[in-house]
């Protein structure tokens, strides 16, 4: 497959069920902290709420900059009123609801993370995050820090087999690790292509219910862009910045970020959770949109300060 493979479009995952989980939002200002494409964000303007995008990639100030124009298509005067884009870390949310506008105190009605990468990351090989496009073996979804190249070149067999086991929760990750560094040895790893060939010839033989680069490719994913780290911080911000009885919902991909998501929805003093157990994507949403067969939704509200145990 070619680098310059062209991006599907991304289709907003168990769209009704976030709306229906954020809850009635005429007005309000709602902080969408992963825009993507902006399709949840659309649907959400559409209902009469105000949103405040964030997202990290870069990538997505273009299609924050086809919604103004759209909202101006559609005659929406003040859109700003209505809409307001940030690039940057939703870790960093407080910050960025500040530099959109919005001041601490007021707070916000609702906060969707919907968490993962897009399917414009996933299908552009030169973002590097794809074992099935050929690219450049990048996975900054900012563009900023070590890329996986620098991760995979520098980092000892102990290092690689810890990451793999524990990010990518791989049954094979000391074997995988010791293939990446004799790999090394011949010329440094530097594409998608490479890395996933090395695997796929180290993996041992037999049956198995996935490509045996996947479970590789999600570590180094999470470990370049300190997938879990960032979550942690970003749900304890969206918690903060919620008004009293204002709703949390998150769209997680991966075991190891939902175990997190569940764990805050549950345990954090401020939240009262709303979903016992996750929802899940429809049959014929995930035929339509197979992005959405792992989504797990969760969804919590945020506690007044009289009934804060
Ligand atoms: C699954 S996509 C969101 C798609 C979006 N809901 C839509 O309908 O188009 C996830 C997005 O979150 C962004 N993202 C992931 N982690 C982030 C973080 N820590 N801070 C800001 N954006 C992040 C990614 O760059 C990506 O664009």
């Amino acid at each position: 497959m070619s680098s310059a493979t062209i991006a599907t479009p991304h289709v907003p995952v168990m769209l009704e069920r976030c709306l229906e989980a954020l809850g009635p939002l005429q007005d309000s200002w709602v902080v969408d902290a992963t825009f993507g494409a902006g399709g949840h964000t659309r649907a959400l303007l559409a209902r009469g709420a105000r949103v405040v995008a964030i997202d990290q990639d870069p990538g997505a100030s273009q299609h924050a900059e086809a919604l103004r124009r759209d909202l101006a298509t559609a005659g929406v005067s003040r859109a700003e009123e209505r809409f307001r884009f940030v690039q940057g870390n939703f870790a960093e949310l407080a910050d960025h609801l500040e530099s959109a506008g919005l001041p601490r105190a007021s707070g916000v009605r609702a906060a969707l993370l919907d968490l993962g990468v897009s399917s414009m990351q996933i299908d552009e090989g030169e973002r590097g995050f794809a074992f099935r496009h050929d690219g450049p073996l990048d996975m900054r979804m900012s563009g900023d820090g070590p890329s996986a190249a620098d991760v995979v070149n520098s980092w000892s067999h102990e290092e690689l087999a810890a990451a793999l086991h524990r990010y990518g929760e791989e049954r094979h990750s000391r074997r995988l690790a010791r293939a990446i560094v004799s790999a090394r040895e011949e010329g440094p790893i530097t594409t998608t292509g490479q890395l996933a060939a090395l695997l796929q010839r180290a993996y041992p033989p037999g049956k198995r219910r996935d490509h045996p680069a996947r479970r590789t490719f999600q570590a180094l994913r999470i470990v370049v862009n300190d997938e879990l780290g960032t979550l942690t911080r970003g749900l304890q911000a969206a918690v903060e910045a919620l008004e009293p009885d204002g709703r949390l919902v998150v769209l997680a991909y991966h075991s190891l970020e939902d175990r997190i998501v569940k764990r805050t929805l549950r345990e954090h003093p401020d939240l009262e959770a709303l979903t016992k157990r996750p929802q899940q994507a429809s049959q014929s949403e995930i035929e339509a949109n197979p992005r959405a067969r792992s989504a797990k939704l969760r969804a919590a509200r945020k506690l007044t300060s009289e009934a804060t145990p």
